[in-house]
């Protein structure tokens, strides 16, 4: 079976291109230029060149394959960029799609991402093409983008107020992703929510990292301004940082993604990880000098 994984150099299409072929099954992975494919590491030969914003090489990548894993970064491209890897989809007859996509997609959601998503969602539907929609919770990952942002001293200061999350590991996604992918397609339509498998605040993430990581980090609330003036001097386009600081600011706060989801154990036939087990693996990129072990 071939699988287009596209995104394949992003945190759920790395790990899972990695699993895909350790499966063996016959992995196309979309990276955005050659120069990139390096990022795959001993799985390099695996890579195919493929801008998004090229239909006409979407259109290659897609021909020929069985299924297709759409994973696209948040831009204002974005669904574009999708819509063109679920036209050739279509025209290919490919199988079966599976799209990363997030909860709360809808024509009103306060985020432009995940109204984004709600229009590239709508494109998918009407395409006919067999479809599973993946809705992970908030990707532990993303906290490896705040390391450098702890002050000597420990404090974190980040925008969640007392918000829980109920976050989930980007390499649990890709294992679900994965199961999708080789077990028989349910329904022409399926949809997925996975969280991990606690609902922590930032205030315990942080004493459950600093842990692991040897080092006191203590979690302060910020401000949502702060929070975006610092995310865009990190070289994040000025939309998306919105919506980012929108996201932490008003829905995890809120309360909003604290949710535990179950789901994700049946497919794996395993708990998903814990932020402890998360810790552990990227102590070193919270820490503040080389661990000792
Ligand atoms: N992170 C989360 O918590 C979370 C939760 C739920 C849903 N999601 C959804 O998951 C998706 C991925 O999000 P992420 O933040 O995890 O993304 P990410 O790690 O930044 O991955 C994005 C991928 O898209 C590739 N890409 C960007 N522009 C491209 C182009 N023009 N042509 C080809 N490839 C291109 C990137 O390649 P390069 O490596 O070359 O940049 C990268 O491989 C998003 O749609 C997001 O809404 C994320």
């Amino acid at each position: 079976m071939t699988v287009l994984v596209t995104g394949a150099t992003g945190t759920i299409g790395g790990p899972l291109v990695r699993e895909l072929s350790s499966a063996g099954l016959d992995v196309r992975a979309a990276v955005r230029s050659g120069d990139r494919a390096a990022v795959l590491g001993d799985l390099a030969a695996s890579a195919v060149e493929v801008d998004l914003n090229d239909p006409a090489a979407v259109d290659r990548a897609v021909e020929g394959t069985d299924q297709v894993v759409l994973i696209t970064a948040n831009s204002e491209r974005q669904v574009q960029q999708e819509n063109a890897v679920i036209d050739a989809a279509a025209r290919h007859g490919v199988s079966h799609l599976v799209k990363v996509s997030v909860g709360g997609a809808a024509p009103d959601a306060p985020l432009a991402l995940a109204r984004d998503h709600y229009l590239a969602e709508q494109q998918l539907r009407s395409s006919g093409v067999p479809a599973s929609l993946i809705r992970p919770g908030f990707v532990m990952q993303n906290l490896l983008q705040y390391a450098g942002w702890i002050e000597k001293d420990g404090t974190w200061r980040l925008p969640f107020g007392a918000g829980a999350m109920a976050m989930v590991d980007a390499r649990d996604v890709a294992s679900g992703i994965a199961a999708v992918l080789v077990r028989a397609v349910p329904a022409a339509w399926n949809e997925y929510g996975w969280t991990g498998p606690q609902s922590l605040d930032l205030s315990a993430a942080a004493t459950i990292i600093g842990a692991a990581a040897q080092r006191p980090i203590h979690y302060v609330d910020g401000s949502g301004e702060e929070f975006y003036e610092h995310y865009v001097a990190d070289g994040h386009a000025p939309g998306y940082a919105r919506d980012i600081t929108t996201l932490y600011d008003q829905i995890v706060r809120a309360g909003w993604v604290a949710a535990v989801v179950p789901g994700l154990e049946d497919l794996l036939g395993r708990p998903p990880r814990t932020l402890a087990d998360f810790a552990g693996d990227y102590a070193t990129s919270f820490a503040a000098e080389p661990l000792s072990h």
